[in-house]
């Protein structure tokens, strides 16, 4: 089983308001399509929200509990504005021959203070037995202590983890960088000296840009990979278990 995260980066405009990346959602579609084709079939795809979650969350006040009707109203046009974009996700690997499908997360997870509770996997291993690829994303769910909280895609990623034999994480960067170069690999060993080069995002984000991520995957045992969605063929060679310029990091 892999896991491919299409950064909210990658597939929006992160600056704008509910602006998408098209011309990036079909170059992504096109090299999720050519690893389909060979033979990819046991993936999950969960994107992030980008201009569609991040600004809406910001515009309504939203990041930290939904308690007040305005709230609610907010809380709603997120939701609404992740699933549109899914849709746009959805269409454009379907156009590509791929059978994806859209699974919402705000129907099969409750948080308690911004982290998953229960998580109900059903539906995504019944869409996988169905020969079809699960999409999901970052998402505003139900949250016992706070009314609704955002949940990244980063975090579905990390919760997900546990069946993954590799995880491909699509950025807007061409892996983890420092000091401007890309670092090959992140190991147990040098990760306290990276650590101090991570920090967030630069565009208005709420889940932590590259910190948030790495902080979102150290429990993960499987390898990850972070790698530049602005070079799709990167993104099939990975998925296809070849190498290709990107960040490795085994914990
Ligand atoms: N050391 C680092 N290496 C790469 N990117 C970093 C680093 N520190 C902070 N970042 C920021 O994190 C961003 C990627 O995180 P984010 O915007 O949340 O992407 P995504 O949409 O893929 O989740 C980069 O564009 C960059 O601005
Ligand atoms: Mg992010």
């Amino acid at each position: 089983m892999q896991l491919l995260k299409l950064g909210g980066s990658a597939i929006t405009v992160k600056g704008g308001y509910m602006k998408a990346n098209s011309g990036s959602i079909a170059a992504l579609s096109k090299a999720v399509a050519a690893a389909w084709k060979t033979g990819v079939r046991d993936l999950i795809i969960v994107h992030g929200a980008g201009s569609f979650g991040h600004a809406l969350v910001l515009k309504y006040g939203i990041g930290n509990g939904v308690v007040t009707m305005e709230e609610q109203k907010g809380c709603r046009e997120t939701q609404e504005a992740c699933e549109k974009l899914s849709s746009m996700v959805v269409a454009a690997l379907q156009k590509q021959g791929v059978p994806a499908a859209s699974i919402p997360p705000h129907s099969l997870i409750i948080s308690k203070n911004k982290r998953i509770e229960t998580f109900d996997e059903k539906p995504v291993l019944e869409c996988l037995t169905e020969g079809s690829l699960p999409v999901l994303y970052g998402d505003m769910v139900m949250d016992s202590e706070l009314g609704f909280s955002v949940c990244s895609g980063d975090q579905i990623i990390a919760f997900l983890a546990k069946w993954a034999d590799r995880v491909v994480m699509a950025s807007n960067v061409e892996g983890i960088l420092m000091n401007g170069k890309v670092v090959p690999k992140i190991t147990s060993k040098n990760f306290a000296k990276i650590r101090k080069h991570l920090s967030g995002s630069k565009s208005p984000d709420v889940t932590g840009g590259m910190a948030g991520k790495v902080a979102e995957l150290l429990k993960v045992k499987a390898p990850i990979y972070i790698v530049n969605a602005a070079k799709p063929e990167r993104v099939t060679a990975l998925l296809l278990g070849k190498g290709a310029v990107c960040t490795e990091i085994r914990f």
